[in-house]
């Protein structure tokens, strides 16, 4: 027998991913002001929506909603055998980034720093291009927490270039913005394609 009174399980639901061209993407996101059901939720669903769709990060807007809320996972390497494991200051403590996985946080700010160096990005958003940008090698973020913590982290490696490239998202900006004017121009007409596929 059942228990009429157990509660209602919640059910993860995979959301559709806005594709390059939707305006949702090139609106200024708004801060998320009230964590409430909903945005719980938001945020269970994003999860697992990158997940199927093998992404290491996703960005509201990617789901068709302009709030400043942003998941990212990032496995470890698998490829290497002695790789070591990423690592951050996370909070003032040198931590491996794999204990903050999967990261859910709204309203972040960054403060990007050193070096600037190309590696070759791709976003859920813009369908089979990868492109090199360039961007600083380290970021110190301020991560607001849905339960209200907040995270502070420094760090490098691909948790620094992911954090940048997703909170782009959050101000309208794309990597394909942030290329060489080079390939802005080799890209030009496989983008022009991807908008009017909607
Ligand atoms: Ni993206």
């Amino acid at each position: 027998m059942q228990n009429s009174r157990r509660k209602i399980k919640t059910h993860v639901m995979l959301l559709s991913i806005t594709k390059y061209g939707n305006p949702v993407l090139r609106a200024v996101s708004a801060p998320v002001e009230h964590v409430d059901e909903a945005i719980h939720a938001l945020a269970s669903n994003m999860i697992e929506t990158m997940y199927a769709a093998n992404g290491i990060g996703l960005a509201a807007p990617q789901v068709g909603e302009n709030l400043r809320l942003v998941v990212i996972d990032i496995p470890e390497d698998e490829e290497e055998d002695n790789a070591e494991p990423e690592m951050a200051t996370i909070n003032g403590e040198l931590r491996p980034i794999r204990d903050i996985m999967p990261l859910v946080f709204i309203n972040p700010v960054l403060e990007p720093y050193g070096k600037e160096y190309l590696f070759t990005e791709g976003c859920l958003s813009v369908h089979n291009i990868r492109a090199n940008v360039s961007r600083p090698e380290f970021v110190k973020a301020t991560l607001p927490q849905l339960d209200g913590s907040v995270l502070e982290i420094d760090c490098g490696g691909l948790l620094a270039r992911c954090l940048q490239h997703e909170c782009d998202h959050l101000e309208g900006f794309l990597f394909t913005d942030r290329v060489s004017s080079a390939a802005k121009i080799t890209l030009a007409k496989k983008l022009k394609k991807l908008a009017q596929q909607g």
